[in-house]
């Protein structure tokens, strides 16, 4: 357990990261900076120190109207184009949970450390990432750019898998889920229970650090299991393809040999980009995150 001055300390220390991000951001109401303030000085008064519950919620409904307000400015820069996040602007998602709400099934020092270090992290290196390779496209030289392309990989899927992997737990739950999901865990596992064995056998076996995941394929129209270890090297999760472009040795050694440098160029003369952009409209439009 914190005693009463960790967890002022705790709580401090979550405003001044708050006051910095805040600065950190482009054109920023004030008010957010003078609210971060008034809680501040609050919790410096000794005689608030029986509210620190009640602060502790103010904080976290401000983070949610800061969070909400990025949200709509985002939307309005974007004339439409809803919910896009702008290059390098990825932010932590906030827990609609507190950190020890899951105990004692997850320790709340568990849940602090990684969300507020292990996430962070992945959004700061996607961030960097980002910005670096928006850097490279404008000058028009791309240094390194294998190195960049998997960082992007390895802190996209961190962020968008572990914003996932917050939002499917919650202290009230369990249990199993009930109408058109559990349909199709019948259809495609044979029942509930034998996907819950699948799937747990599967996240036994990841090797190392890792990932199980229970993912809808719509190709096929299924549910199915994955892991993935290592998730860098599956890309970022979250994503749907629009555009790829086979590399490996079959696709072009018989006829350009080891110059695959030239298949590339010649692959652009050969896009069906009607397909492509019939592509992107579909899963822009009828693709929506929750
Ligand atoms: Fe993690």
């Amino acid at each position: 357990m914190l005693d009463v001055n960790d967890y002022i300390e705790k709580l401090k220390e979550w405003l001044n990261d708050f006051e910095e991000q805040l600065h950190q951001s482009d054109g920023l109401s004030e008010n957010f900076v003078d609210e971060v303030k008034g809680l501040q000085n609050k919790l410096s008064r000794e005689e608030d120190h029986g509210k620190l519950g009640k602060i502790q919620y103010e904080a976290e409904q401000l983070y949610d109207r800061y969070i909400n307000s990025r949200a709509v400015e985002s939307r309005n820069e974007n004339d439409g184009e809803s919910k896009r996040v702008a290059i390098g602007e990825h932010t932590l998602p906030r827990l609609n949970y507190q950190y020890h709400d899951l105990e004692p099934y997850i320790a709340r020092r568990i849940m602090e450390l990684h969300h507020k270090k292990h996430h962070q992290s992945y959004v700061d290196g996607l961030n960097k990432a980002e910005k670096e390779l928006q850097r490279q496209r404008e000058r028009n030289h791309f240094e390194l750019v294998k190195h960049w392309e998997r960082e992007l990989a390895f802190h996209g899927a961190g962020h968008y898998l572990h914003t996932l992997f917050w939002k499917v737990m919650t202290p009230k739950g369990g249990g199993q889920p009930n109408g058109a999901l559990l349909k199709q865990f019948v259809l495609d596992f044979g029942s509930f229970e034998a996907f819950k064995a699948h799937f747990s056998e599967a996240a036994k076996n990841v090797e190392g650090s890792g990932w199980a995941i229970l993912v809808w394929s719509p190709r096929p129209g299924r549910l199915e299991v994955l892991t993935a270890e290592k998730h860098q090297n599956l890309t970022q999760w979250d994503v749907i393809p629009l555009l790829p472009l086979d590399v490996w040795e079959h696709a072009y050694y018989l006829q350009y040999e080891n110059k695959r440098e030239d298949y590339i160029s010649n692959w652009w003369k050969v896009i069906n980009w009607p397909y492509v952009q019939q592509r992107f409209n579909e899963v822009r439009n009828n693709v929506s995150i929750v």
